[in-house]
Protein backbone atom coordinates (compact mmCIF):
# COMPACT_ATOMS: atom_id res chain seq x y z
CA UNK A 1 0.00 0.00 0.00
CA UNK A 2 1.11 3.64 -0.45
CA UNK A 3 2.93 5.52 2.23
CA UNK A 4 0.07 7.16 3.84
CA UNK A 5 1.94 9.16 6.03
CA UNK A 6 2.24 11.34 2.89
CA UNK A 7 -1.02 12.18 2.67
CA UNK A 8 -0.98 13.28 6.72
CA UNK A 9 1.47 15.81 5.64
CA UNK A 10 -0.15 17.36 2.28
CA UNK A 11 -3.15 17.54 3.76
CA UNK A 12 -1.10 19.67 6.91
CA UNK A 13 0.79 21.36 4.16
CA UNK A 14 -2.61 22.61 2.30
CA UNK A 15 -3.75 23.97 5.38
CA UNK A 16 -0.76 25.78 6.11
CA UNK A 17 -0.25 27.40 2.63
CA UNK A 18 -3.54 28.50 2.52
CA UNK A 19 -3.21 29.90 5.55
CA UNK A 20 -0.13 31.95 5.02
CA UNK A 21 -2.11 33.40 1.99
CA UNK A 22 -4.58 35.23 3.96
CA UNK A 23 -2.32 35.98 6.89
CA UNK A 24 -0.12 37.70 4.65
CA UNK A 25 -2.45 39.45 2.23
CA UNK A 26 -6.14 39.64 3.85
CA UNK A 27 -6.70 39.88 7.76
CA UNK A 28 -5.75 42.51 10.42
CA UNK A 29 -2.74 40.91 13.10
CA UNK A 30 -5.42 39.12 15.84
CA UNK A 31 -7.37 37.67 13.43
CA UNK A 32 -3.64 36.66 12.09
CA UNK A 33 -2.52 35.00 15.55
CA UNK A 34 -6.16 33.53 15.97
CA UNK A 35 -5.21 31.66 12.69
CA UNK A 36 -1.64 30.68 14.03
CA UNK A 37 -3.58 29.36 17.26
CA UNK A 38 -6.00 27.31 15.22
CA UNK A 39 -3.12 25.09 13.39
CA UNK A 40 -1.42 25.07 16.54
CA UNK A 41 -2.64 21.58 17.86
CA UNK A 42 -2.39 19.85 14.09
CA UNK A 43 1.34 21.21 14.35
CA UNK A 44 1.88 20.58 17.59
CA UNK A 45 0.99 16.77 16.98
CA UNK A 46 3.32 16.70 13.48
CA UNK A 47 6.26 18.15 14.23
CA UNK A 48 6.20 18.11 18.12
CA UNK A 49 4.62 14.97 18.73
CA UNK A 50 2.40 16.39 21.29
CA UNK A 51 -0.92 15.11 21.96
CA UNK A 52 -2.96 12.62 20.71
CA UNK A 53 -4.65 12.55 17.05
CA UNK A 54 -8.06 11.94 18.39
CA UNK A 55 -7.86 15.05 20.37
CA UNK A 56 -7.54 16.96 17.65
CA UNK A 57 -11.54 16.29 16.15
CA UNK A 58 -11.98 19.33 18.87
CA UNK A 59 -9.57 21.66 17.15
CA UNK A 60 -11.24 21.34 13.28
CA UNK A 61 -13.32 25.04 13.67
CA UNK A 62 -12.33 28.08 13.70
CA UNK A 63 -13.81 30.52 16.58
CA UNK A 64 -13.42 33.24 15.63
CA UNK A 65 -14.60 35.66 12.69
CA UNK A 66 -11.67 37.14 10.69
CA UNK A 67 -11.61 41.09 10.16
CA UNK A 68 -10.30 41.94 6.48
CA UNK A 69 -6.89 44.19 6.37
CA UNK A 70 -8.14 47.72 4.98
CA UNK A 71 -6.81 48.14 1.45
CA UNK A 72 -7.15 44.96 0.61
CA UNK A 73 -10.32 44.60 -2.19
CA UNK A 74 -10.01 40.76 -2.64
CA UNK A 75 -9.70 40.40 1.32
CA UNK A 76 -12.81 39.42 2.05
CA UNK A 77 -13.42 36.83 -0.96
CA UNK A 78 -9.70 35.34 0.21
CA UNK A 79 -10.34 35.00 3.78
CA UNK A 80 -13.87 33.02 2.52
CA UNK A 81 -12.55 30.62 0.49
CA UNK A 82 -9.10 29.90 2.37
CA UNK A 83 -10.82 29.24 5.61
CA UNK A 84 -13.10 27.20 4.29
CA UNK A 85 -10.67 24.96 3.09
CA UNK A 86 -8.28 25.14 5.62
CA UNK A 87 -11.36 23.72 7.50
CA UNK A 88 -11.22 20.79 5.28
CA UNK A 89 -8.30 19.95 4.74
CA UNK A 90 -7.21 19.76 8.59
CA UNK A 91 -10.72 17.56 8.98
CA UNK A 92 -8.80 15.33 5.69
CA UNK A 93 -5.99 15.54 7.92
CA UNK A 94 -7.73 14.26 11.10
CA UNK A 95 -9.38 11.66 8.43
CA UNK A 96 -6.00 10.43 7.38
CA UNK A 97 -4.88 9.63 10.93
CA UNK A 98 -7.93 7.96 11.64
CA UNK A 99 -7.83 5.75 8.82
CA UNK A 100 -4.25 5.72 9.39
CA UNK A 101 -5.56 4.00 12.75
CA UNK A 102 -8.11 1.20 11.29
CA UNK A 103 -5.13 -0.50 9.44
CA UNK A 104 -2.79 -0.10 12.15
CA UNK A 105 -0.36 2.82 10.73
CA UNK A 106 1.71 4.33 13.23
CA UNK A 107 2.29 8.06 11.78
CA UNK A 108 6.03 9.04 10.84
CA UNK A 109 6.92 12.44 9.75
CA UNK A 110 8.24 12.54 5.94
CA UNK A 111 10.11 15.70 4.37
CA UNK A 112 8.95 18.06 1.97
CA UNK A 113 8.68 17.40 -1.74
CA UNK A 114 10.49 19.00 -4.55
CA UNK A 115 6.92 19.40 -6.10
CA UNK A 116 5.69 22.42 -4.66
CA UNK A 117 9.15 23.79 -4.45
CA UNK A 118 9.61 23.29 -7.84
CA UNK A 119 6.62 25.31 -8.68
CA UNK A 120 6.53 28.48 -6.36
CA UNK A 121 10.83 28.75 -7.53
CA UNK A 122 8.77 30.56 -10.29
CA UNK A 123 6.30 32.81 -8.34
CA UNK A 124 6.76 36.70 -9.34
CA UNK A 125 8.31 38.86 -6.73
CA UNK A 126 6.15 41.79 -7.15
CA UNK A 127 2.53 41.86 -6.13
CA UNK A 128 -0.27 41.54 -6.65
CA UNK A 129 1.31 39.03 -9.90
CA UNK A 130 3.32 37.22 -6.77
CA UNK A 131 -0.30 36.63 -4.86
CA UNK A 132 -1.79 35.47 -8.49
CA UNK A 133 1.28 33.24 -9.02
CA UNK A 134 1.13 31.45 -6.09
CA UNK A 135 -3.15 30.98 -6.10
CA UNK A 136 -2.47 29.18 -9.65
CA UNK A 137 0.39 27.06 -8.28
CA UNK A 138 -2.20 26.24 -5.01
CA UNK A 139 -4.42 25.15 -7.82
CA UNK A 140 -2.36 22.83 -10.04
CA UNK A 141 -1.35 21.28 -6.35
CA UNK A 142 -5.02 20.82 -5.72
CA UNK A 143 -6.25 19.40 -9.32
CA UNK A 144 -2.19 17.32 -9.04
CA UNK A 145 -4.16 15.66 -5.89
CA UNK A 146 -7.38 15.22 -7.38
CA UNK A 147 -6.28 13.09 -10.41
CA UNK A 148 -3.85 11.26 -8.18
CA UNK A 149 -6.68 9.83 -6.11
CA UNK A 150 -9.09 9.22 -9.35
CA UNK A 151 -6.29 7.49 -10.18
CA UNK A 152 -5.32 5.37 -7.02
CA UNK A 153 -8.87 4.75 -5.97
CA UNK A 154 -9.47 1.88 -7.69
CA UNK A 155 -6.41 -0.34 -7.09
CA UNK A 156 -6.70 0.09 -3.04
CA UNK A 157 -10.01 -2.02 -1.16
CA UNK A 158 -13.15 -0.78 -1.22
CA UNK A 159 -12.66 1.43 2.44
CA UNK A 160 -9.76 3.13 1.21
CA UNK A 161 -11.05 3.47 -2.52
CA UNK A 162 -14.06 5.22 -0.85
CA UNK A 163 -11.87 7.57 1.30
CA UNK A 164 -10.10 8.73 -1.46
CA UNK A 165 -12.80 9.72 -3.94
CA UNK A 166 -14.68 11.70 -0.88
CA UNK A 167 -11.05 13.51 -0.76
CA UNK A 168 -10.81 13.95 -4.55
CA UNK A 169 -14.66 15.69 -4.38
CA UNK A 170 -13.21 18.39 -1.91
CA UNK A 171 -9.85 18.21 -3.98
CA UNK A 172 -11.70 19.47 -7.19
CA UNK A 173 -13.43 22.09 -5.44
CA UNK A 174 -10.41 23.36 -4.10
CA UNK A 175 -8.47 24.02 -7.00
CA UNK A 176 -11.30 25.84 -8.96
CA UNK A 177 -11.42 28.05 -5.99
CA UNK A 178 -8.11 28.95 -6.22
CA UNK A 179 -8.55 29.45 -9.93
CA UNK A 180 -11.47 32.10 -9.29
CA UNK A 181 -9.56 33.77 -6.91
CA UNK A 182 -6.48 34.48 -9.20
CA UNK A 183 -8.87 35.59 -12.12
CA UNK A 184 -10.78 37.59 -9.71
CA UNK A 185 -7.16 39.37 -8.24
CA UNK A 186 -5.85 40.01 -11.76
CA UNK A 187 -6.68 42.55 -13.82
CA UNK A 188 -5.58 40.51 -16.52
CA UNK A 189 -6.50 37.17 -18.08
CA UNK A 190 -4.51 34.80 -16.23
CA UNK A 191 -4.65 31.76 -19.12
CA UNK A 192 -1.30 32.87 -20.10
CA UNK A 193 0.35 32.53 -16.48
CA UNK A 194 -1.91 29.18 -15.80
CA UNK A 195 -0.23 27.97 -19.15
CA UNK A 196 3.13 28.96 -17.59
CA UNK A 197 2.80 26.84 -14.49
CA UNK A 198 1.23 23.79 -16.28
CA UNK A 199 4.62 23.35 -18.18
CA UNK A 200 6.31 23.77 -15.05
CA UNK A 201 4.32 21.18 -13.49
CA UNK A 202 4.39 19.23 -16.20
CA UNK A 203 7.98 18.99 -15.96
CA UNK A 204 7.79 18.01 -12.14
CA UNK A 205 5.76 14.96 -13.15
CA UNK A 206 7.44 13.49 -15.52
CA UNK A 207 10.87 13.78 -14.28
CA UNK A 208 12.54 11.10 -12.71
CA UNK A 209 12.47 11.47 -9.71
CA UNK A 210 14.37 9.51 -6.50
CA UNK A 211 11.84 10.87 -3.53
CA UNK A 212 8.08 9.00 -3.80
CA UNK A 213 5.84 10.91 -2.57
CA UNK A 214 2.36 11.88 -3.50
CA UNK A 215 2.89 14.51 -5.89
CA UNK A 216 6.53 13.15 -7.00
CA UNK A 217 7.49 12.75 -10.47
CA UNK A 218 8.49 9.62 -12.48
CA UNK A 219 10.59 6.97 -9.86
CA UNK A 220 13.60 5.84 -10.21
CA UNK A 221 14.01 2.30 -9.77
CA UNK A 222 16.79 1.20 -7.50
FE1 LIG B 1 -7.20 17.73 1.17
FE1 LIG C 1 -7.31 20.42 -1.03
Amino acid sequence: MINMHIFTLSELKAAQSAMYLIRKYAVDKESGEALLAWLKPFEDYIYRKQGSWQALADHEKLNRSMIPKSGTPYGQELIDKMVLLIKEELHHFYQVLEIMESYGIAYESVGSSRYARGMLRHVRTYEPQALIDKLICGAYIEARSCERFAMLAPHVDEQLGNFYLSLLRSEARHYQDYLVLAQSIADFDISERVAFFGGIEAELILSSDDDFKFHSGVPTLD
